[in-house]
């Protein structure tokens, strides 16, 4: 990872704490650009006008601005260096401007590096899932400065070419009335006559009457393609990255993993993501950089950008003519296969028509592991276009079109069942007690490599734990070798996504290596925290299924068990039902725990069977997540403390907001939050390091820390106590 990039933004962050909130009026303008839509961004605030820093600034925040000043969609940013620093507006990394008010997130700085932007003025494409779709709206004098929608008959190919231009986007790949939603009026009421060179929509030729509007028409809705490629590679599907956002970039390599790569493939029509590797180039030069913090969906990549400078490049292959769509993982799926034999449409391929073989060939080329499950509509079930040719690889092919096939062709009109396709996604868990405790490993492109410790937290340990079906996370921690080594880096962002740990690994090196440790035999499932929800147990009493337990079967002593052993505080909440209602099966044994043993597993249990046909209610449990304030004048106020694996600690100054500590104040009852200081120690300490965006998505502070060493301490004021009689109900 990029640790001089963390440096700057701790630096950064620790300037912006400083800063009080004001509620003076903003006001936002774009001066010594070619029209009110483009040139350097000024914002009004504290009746200051000053230009804004350019730090990590992305299209989609320039997306916000643009709308703002009433001026279309977000074409391009700029990043203008000037000679000396002068005074600016930054604004806070961890402000997301679609869902802030501009004033909370604006901190006053010093910068030479300045934020330019292009809107594009008088047309717009809404309701899309990029800045590169959606339905169509122009804004004239014509329409009165209001935004009108196009009706289809009005627009054509060539004018839907000046558009995608004019919003800094590929060629227009689909154009269709209706295809982002129908609107009311107002309807743009002349027919547009591009040539299609045009640089802007208001530069073609219009007809001269109006159109009759009375007849309703549909609203033209663009796709354009994304503006990206993959150059000097073997094929269009393979090669170096590049980007255009005002000009074409290679991409800089770091935060790429290949979820995030994927949407490239798919822009490109190209299959899916099989590999990622780092380019070093002699010398430094501009590249688009992916912010890391820049939350995206669909294929809005080019809002993430921004501009950096680095001498390693990314280079992609996509697998160009097989996909596995509608799996959870990129090693998972309904087979799509594209050829010249299709037509290059994607096809599925009928079970008939697929074995064993065949399906080694495609996890191979997808870079997956050895394929574990085979089996028609799997992954739902398809109409047409169906492949009509029978696969019959070797199983040594590296391709699936490079396997021979059957002569003839299927008959189609029989419907058969679309092949669905789980290639093994192999990591594990090496050198501990049991396969469920240990240093986790990784194989993606061919090497078991083990994981730097990069932040991770329970929340990701917890998926690992679940797909080994190893019960809950307990703990994480961090092993020192000598030396670096090579390591897989995963990005705890995306592993939270629900993405498989694959699809999440990057290539770096490391000397700090992960170890984590799961519960083996007991969960908590359903609960808002991994320490809170329905009890199940796993053993060979129960054939190794998780079974919940009966509420008369357990007491407060297993409970203190099963809190200590997956690493909780006590328990503080025992009731049947409390986190739902099952179904068999359920446990058969009365525990008979003393309360000090330190696995469930480990207490005595009753000699006969339980009579399972009374159905009783399964146990739900509530164990308690310590955290305090300490030192201050009141339990409202202080040093904020987390006790976690055994550990109280204070937790690390790490960008935490109002919003996040208001999560705090309210779970200790103290009203809400009212300020947050950052405190100096002389040295450093061991310390939480909490993540607020882990936080913000509503997680127990204890599954959102890792261990970390600091020397700048929390301070948070609550507001106080609500209510004259509230029950304190947290351990302090
Ligand atoms: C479409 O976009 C408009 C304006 O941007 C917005 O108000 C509306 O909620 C959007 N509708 C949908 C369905 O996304
Ligand atoms: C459009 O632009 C291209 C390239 O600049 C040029 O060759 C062509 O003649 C232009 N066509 C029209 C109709 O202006
Ligand atoms: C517009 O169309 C409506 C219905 O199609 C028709 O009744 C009306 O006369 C037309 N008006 C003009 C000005 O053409
Ligand atoms: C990256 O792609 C370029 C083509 O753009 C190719 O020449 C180079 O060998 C590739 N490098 C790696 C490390 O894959
Ligand atoms: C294809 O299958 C249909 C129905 O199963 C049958 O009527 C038809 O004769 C078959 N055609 C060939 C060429 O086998």
């Amino acid at each position: 990872m990029d640790h001089l990039l963390m440096l700057l933004l701790l630096l950064w962050s620790s300037e912006l704490q400083a800063e009080e909130m004001h509620t003076s009026t903003e006001a936002t303008r774009l001066v010594g650009g070619d029209s009110r839509c483009a040139g350097t961004l000024e914002v009004k605030h504290e009746g200051d006008w000053r230009p804004v820093d350019y730090s990590y600034r992305t299209l989609k925040e320039a997306a916000v601005f643009c709308r703002e000043l009433d001026c279309g969609s977000a074409v391009s940013i700029g990043r203008r260096e000037e000679s000396s620093k002068r005074s600016v507006w930054g604004i806070s990394f961890y402000c997301d401007l679609t869902g802030s008010v501009l004033r909370d997130c604006l901190t006053s700085a010093s910068s030479s590096s300045i934020l330019d932007l292009t809107c594009s003025d008088s047309v717009r494409l809404v309701n899309g899932t990029s800045l590169c779709s959606g339905r169509l709206e122009v804004k004239s004098n014509q329409s009165n400065q209001q935004w009108s929608s196009v009706c289809e008959d009005d627009f054509d190919q060539q004018d839907a070419e000046v558009v995608c231009r004019e919003l800094g986007c590929g060629a227009p790949s689909v154009l269709q009335g209706a295809l982002y939603g129908e609107v009311e009026a107002p309807i743009w009421t002349k027919e547009f006559q591009c040539g299609g060179n045009e640089s802007a929509l208001q530069d073609c030729r219009r007809s001269g009457s109006d159109r009759n509007t009375s007849s309703p028409g549909k609203a033209v809705g663009l796709t354009c393609s994304e503006p990206v490629r993959l150059v000097g590679g073997a094929s269009r599907c393979a090669g170096t990255l590049e980007v255009k956002l005002g000009d074409w970039r290679p991409v800089y390599s770091s935060y790429w993993g290949l979820k995030r790569a994927d949407v490239v493939c798919r822009d490109l029509d190209c299959g899916s993501a099989v590999s990622i590797t780092q380019r070093k180039e002699s010398s430094e030069r501009s590249v688009w950089m992916f912010y890391e913090l820049c939350v995206y969906s669909g294929s809005d990549l080019r809002q993430c950008l921004t501009s950096h400078s680095s001498s390693s490049i990314l280079n992609l292959t996509c697998s160009d003519s097989v996909r596995l769509v509608n799996g959870n993982s990129l090693c998972s799926g309904r087979l799509e296969v594209k050829s010249n034999q299709s037509n290059q449409r994607w096809s599925s391929v009928c079970e008939d028509d697929f074995d064993q073989q065949d399906a080694e060939v495609v996890c191979r080329e997808l870079g997956c592991g050895a394929p574990s499950v085979l089996q028609g509509a799997l992954y739902g079930e398809v109409e047409a276009p169906m492949w009509t040719k029978e696969f019959q690889c070797g199983g040594q092919e590296s391709a699936l079109l490079d396997c021979r096939r059957s002569g003839s062709d299927r008959n189609t009109s029989s419907p058969g069942k679309a092949v669905g396709l789980t290639c093994s996604e192999p990591f594990r868990l090496v050198g501990g007690a049991s396969r469920c405790a240990g240093t986790l490993e990784v194989k993606h492109q061919g090497d078991w490599r083990p994981v730097d410790d990069y932040k991770w937290t329970l929340k990701e340990a917890a998926v690992v734990c679940r797909v080994l079906d190893c019960g809950s996370a307990v703990s994480i921690r961090q092993r020192k070798e000598s030396s670096e080594r090579s390591v897989w880096s995963i990005s705890p962002h995306c592993v939270r996504s629900r993405s498989a740990l694959r699809d999440c690994s990057t290539s770096d090196t490391s000397s700090s290596i992960l170890d984590l440790t799961c519960s083996d035999s007991v969960r908590l499932v359903n609960g808002t925290s991994l320490c809170s929800g329905r009890l199940e147990v796993k053993s060979n009493q129960s054939n190794q299924r998780w079974s919940s337990v009966c509420e008369d079967d357990f007491d407060q002593q297993d409970a203190e068990v099963v809190c200590r052993e997956l690493g909780c505080g006590a328990p503080s909440v025992l009731q049947g039902a409390l986190y739902g209602e099952v179904e068999a099966p359920i446990w058969t044994k009365e525990f008979q725990c003393g309360g000090q043993e330190s696995a469930l597993l480990d207490c005595r249990r009753s000699g006969s069977d339980r009579n399972t046909s009374s159905p009783g209610k399964a146990v739900g449990l509530t164990c308690s997540e310590p955290f305090r304030l300490v030192g201050g004048a009141s339990r409202c106020a202080g040093t904020l403390e987390v006790k976690h694996q055994g550990d109280w600690r204070p937790v690390e100054d790490y960008y935490w907001t109002l919003k996040t500590a208001a999560v705090v104040c309210r779970v200790l009852d103290c009203g809400s939050a009212v300020s947050i200081r950052q405190r100096k120690e002389s040295s450093v300490r061991s310390v939480w390091r909490i993540s607020p965006d882990c936080v913000r998505f509503g997680s127990a502070l204890r599954d959102c820390s890792t261990s970390d060493s600091s020397y700048s301490l929390m301070d948070l004021t609550c507001s106080g106590q609500q209510g004259a009689d509230a029950a304190q109900t947290e351990e302090h």
